[in-house]
C-alpha cells in the first residue's frame, strides 16, 4: 500500500460527531431461510419473543449492544459540546435535535429495524427509560475513537467498561448475552482525525493505522470474552468522499490519496477479522462493510428502494464559511449556516454524516451481506 504522498486530511472538525439510528420502515421481516447457516441451532429460546419466525437455524437478535462513535450514536453527547442537539439536526426525525449526528435517523435505528427491535436506548438516557433496556443499550459517543480523541467523551474502551459494569450489576444475565444480543463497534475515524489535528506525520500514518486496528481487535475479543456471539464491526467508510475533503473541488470527487490509506485501515481490519474467527468457534465476528455500501450508493446515486440521490457529493447543511459548521451560530443568534430545501434529497447532511436518506441508502446496500452474515 503505497501512502507515501499522504498528507493532511482535515479529518477532525470541532463538533463532528459520529452518529447512527433508524427506526419504523414499513418493511417486515423477510425470508432468511435460504441463506441461513448453521449458527445458534443449538438453542430454541432464542426464538421465544418470536413464535411466528420459524427460523431454526437463523440467529435472531433482539438485542443490540452499540459502541462507537457518531455514526451509531442516538443521544449520548452531551448538548454542550455536540452540534447533534442544535437545529437543524433531527430535522426529519424524530423533527427536533435528539443528539443524532443527522437530519435523521442513523444506522444503529436502521440495524434496529432490521431487527424487528426498537434502537437501543443511550447509556446516558438508560435510567428514564428502563423499559427499553430489553432492547439492549447504545453506549456509543460521537467524536470517540478507540484512543482518546479531541472530543472529551469516552473512549470505545471505557465504553465497553460501561457495558462490563451493566453486567457485573446484573442488569443482562450471560443467557441474553450470549443467545440473543448482536454487538456493534463502529470506528469511523476519529482517531484519524484527532492524529493528524495533533502532529502525527504522514509517515508515521501506517504504523498509526495498524495501532488502531490492532486496539480494535483487542476491543472486539474483549466483548466476545464477556459472551458476545455475534459481533459486527464496521470497515471504514471511504474518507475521500465525505464533504469534508471533497468542498476543495466542490464535491465533484473523491479524494483517492485519502481512499487509500482508507484501504490500508480495511485490509488489516479484513485480515484481523478472518484471523479471530479461524480462532473462534461459528463466525462470531464479520465486517459491515460501509466502504463498500457508501462506494455503491455515491456511484450509482442511490440504489434501489432508496432515494435518487442527483449530486450525493454535496451534503445538505454546511457552514457558510470554513469557520462554522452545520448548526453553528453566531452571539446574536442568527444561523451562520445553510440547509438545503429537501434534505431527503441529499445523501450528506453535514461535513462527515449521511442524512436519514443517506443511512436508509446505505442500509439497503448492506441488506444482503446481513441477511447471509448474521441471521
Ligand atoms: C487529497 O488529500 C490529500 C491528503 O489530505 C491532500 O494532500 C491532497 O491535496 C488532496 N487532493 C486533492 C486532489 O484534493
Ligand atoms: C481510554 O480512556 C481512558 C480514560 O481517559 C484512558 O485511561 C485509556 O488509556 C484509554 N484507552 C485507550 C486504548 O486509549
Ligand atoms: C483462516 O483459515 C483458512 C482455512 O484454514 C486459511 O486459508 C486462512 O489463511 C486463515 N486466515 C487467517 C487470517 O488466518
Amino acid at each position: 500500500m503505497k501512502l507515501s504522498n499522504f498528507f493532511i486530511f482535515s479529518f477532525f472538525i470541532s463538533g463532528f460527531l459520529w452518529s447512527v439510528q433508524v427506526e419504523g420502515s414499513t418493511r417486515h421481516h423477510h425470508n432468511h431461510h435460504q441463506h441461513q447457516h448453521q449458527h445458534n441451532n443449538n438453542n430454541p429460546n432464542i426464538y421465544k419473543n418470536d413464535p411466528k419466525k420459524h427460523q431454526i437455524y437463523g440467529f435472531k437478535p433482539t438485542k443490540l449492544f452499540v459502541f462507537g462513535d457518531s455514526y451509531v450514536d442516538t443521544g449520548n453527547n452531551r448538548k454542550s459540546i455536540a452540534n447533534s442537539w442544535k437545529k437543524p439536526y433531527g430535522v426529519t426525525f424524530p423533527g427536533k435535535p435528539s443528539g443524532r449526528f443527522s437530519d435523521g435517523r442513523v444506522l444503529t435505528d436502521y440495524l434496529a429495524k432490521f431487527f424487528g427491535v426498537k434502537s437501543p436506548v443511550p447509556y446516558r438516557w438508560m435510567k428514564y427509560a428502563t423499559n427499553r433496556l430489553r432492547y439492549g443499550v447504545n453506549f456509543a459517543y460521537g467524536g470517540t475513537g478507540v484512543f482518546n480523541t479531541l472530543v472529551p467523551e469516552p473512549n470505545m474502551t471505557t465504553q465497553i467498561d460501561f457495558f462490563q459494569k451493566l453486567m457485573a450489576e446484573s442488569v443482562y444475565t450471560k443467557a441474553d448475552i450470549e443467545e440473543s444480543s448482536l454487538f456493534l463497534l463502529s470506528l469511523a475515524g476519529n482517531d484519524y482525525g484527532a492524529y493528524l489535528a495533533t502532529g502525527g506525520t504522514v509517515q508515521n500514518l501506517p504504523a498509526f493505522i495498524t495501532s488502531v486496528v490492532n486496539q480494535l481487535v483487542i476491543n472486539m475479543k474483549r466483548v466476545n470474552q464477556l459472551g458476545a456471539k455475534k459481533i459486527a464491526v464496521t470497515a471504514l467508510e471511504p474518507l475521500g468522499c465525505l464533504p469534508q475533503s471533497t468542498i476543495l473541488n466542490s464535491f465533484q470527487q473523491c479524494n483517492a490519496t485519502e481512499n487509500t490509506a482508507v484501504d490500508f485501515h480495511n485490509s488489516l481490519l479484513q485480515q484481523a477479522v478472518e484471523k479471530l474467527n479461524n480462532e473462534t468457534i461459528g463466525s462470531t465476528f464479520m465486517i459491515l462493510d460501509l466502504f463498500s455500501s457508501f462506494n455503491t450508493v455515491l456511484n450509482s446515486k442511490g440504489v434501489p428502494g432508496s432515494t435518487r440521490f442527483e449530486t450525493p457529493l454535496k451534503p445538505c447543511c454546511m457552514g457558510i464559511s470554513k469557520e462554522y459548521s452545520c448548526g453553528s451560530m453566531n452571539e446574536k443568534g442568527e444561523k451562520m449556516y445553510t440547509v438545503c430545501n429537501d434534505p431527503k434529497s441529499a445523501f450528506f447532511w453535514d461535513r462527515v454524516h449521511p442524512t436519514e436518506a443517506g443511512w436508509n441508502a446505505i442500509y439497503n446496500a448492506l441488506k444482503s451481506t446481513l441477511t447471509q452474515k448474521i441471521l
